[in-house]
């Protein structure tokens, strides 16, 4: 296994093996923020619900991204917790060591750099921590102790986090007419906390942070802090998330679009780096239990709409979904219904 891209020291230039062939490379590292994302306010907008479940439905169907502000976690609360991931980062070495792992399962604390290191040709300009978070009683004792306030942040942090990451789910349930409750208990069943960690890179025109993929659970929230990296495919083009004090970045997991039966989309993403500060980013994933069936919802399935997709084991889906992105397929090829 590599050691982390922040445990080098100063890297002056960028070694081959970061270095993607010219027509993967990202060209547009600024993108015009003309054209981003959507805004949600959940605040507003909350005396106008039926208001707020259209402005979601439709962000998640257009764009599968969207920012979200006045969402009740506390200013302090998501700069602290910006906080702990960068002091993670700077632990010395020893510290960290015990936490790298090699195994894939969202059960463990693992800590790595790139995606799949030994799996790749070409590595990401990226350090990762990540540890499952819910219930927290079950995990907390295998976090770190250092930073000495880690847990308490991360802990408080991950239960807020999840709590309106429910609220969102349920917006969602209703907007799509399902039935109450529907992503509650075993659909939502785990989460995971994840630090993305950036270091400035010396040319950030060769490398990647993040290949464009979509990720594999149900909802996403991500706290990006002030500085922009992320980016969003849209009809083709790339669009540059702009960073916005104290917004979460929701996005919509490849396993919400096979229960909406593909009308809300998980859509592609990537992150590319610079070369003068490091960017750290702090994410909440909500996933199902590994055994749990997914499938689209049985009343959104008639016979003017047909399933686009067959049932399948998360626990299954997660076995392939990174050897599918990293070929570049779609990785619910083997679960698409051909028409
Ligand atoms: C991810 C991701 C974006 C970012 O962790 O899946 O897309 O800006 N992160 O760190
Ligand atoms: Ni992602």
């Amino acid at each position: 296994m590599d050691s982390l891209i922040s445990s080098r020291g100063k890297i002056q230039s960028v070694p081959e093996s970061y270095i993607f062939p010219p027509e993967t490379r990202p060209s547009d590292l600024v993108t015009p923020l003309l054209k981003t994302i959507p805004v949600i306010d959940l605040e507003t907008r909350g005396h106008r619900r039926n208001e707020l479940i259209q402005h979601i439905i439709k962000a998640s169907q257009e764009h599968g991204f969207f920012q979200l502000t006045n969402h009740g976690v506390s200013e302090e609360l998501m700069n602290d917790v910006l906080t702990m991931g960068a002091e993670f980062f700077s632990l010395p070495e020893e510290d960290k060591a015990r936490y790298y792992e090699t195994s894939p399962s969202p059960e463990v604390c693992r800590l790595k750099t790139s995606i799949e290191y030994a799996d790749e040709k070409v590595h990401f300009w990226r350090d990762n921590f990540r540890h499952p978070c819910h219930p927290l009683e079950d995990y907390i004792q295998l976090w770190p102790e250092n930073p000495p306030r880690y847990r308490e942040v991360v802990g408080r942090f991950s239960v807020e986090v999840r709590r309106l990451s429910l609220q969102l789910l349920n917006l969602i349930c209703e907007g799509l007419g399902l039935e109450q409750g529907y992503f509650e208990e075993r659909l939502s069943h785990r989460q995971v906390f994840s630090i993305n960690h950036y270091p400035p890179c010396p040319d950030p025109t060769s490398v990647l942070g993040l290949p464009k993929h979509a990720d594999p659970y149900l909802i996403t929230l991500l706290n990006q802090g002030h500085l922009p990296g992320l980016q969003v495919l849209k009809d083709g083009e790339w669009l540059g998330v702009e960073p916005l004090p104290n917004a979460f970045v929701v996005n919509i997991n490849h396993m919400l679009q096979v229960i909406s039966n593909g009308k809300l989309k998980s859509a592609d993403h990537r992150v590319v780096t610079n070369s003068k500060a490091a960017r750290t980013t702090v994410v909440s994933f909500i996933l199902p239990s590994s055994d749990c069936v997914i499938e689209p919802a049985k009343s959104l399935v008639n016979e003017h709409n047909p399933a686009l997709y067959s049932a399948f084991k998360f626990g299954d889906f997660l076995k392939t979904y990174a050897m599918h992105t990293r070929e570049g397929k779609d990785p619910l090829v083997d679960y698409m219904i051909q028409s």
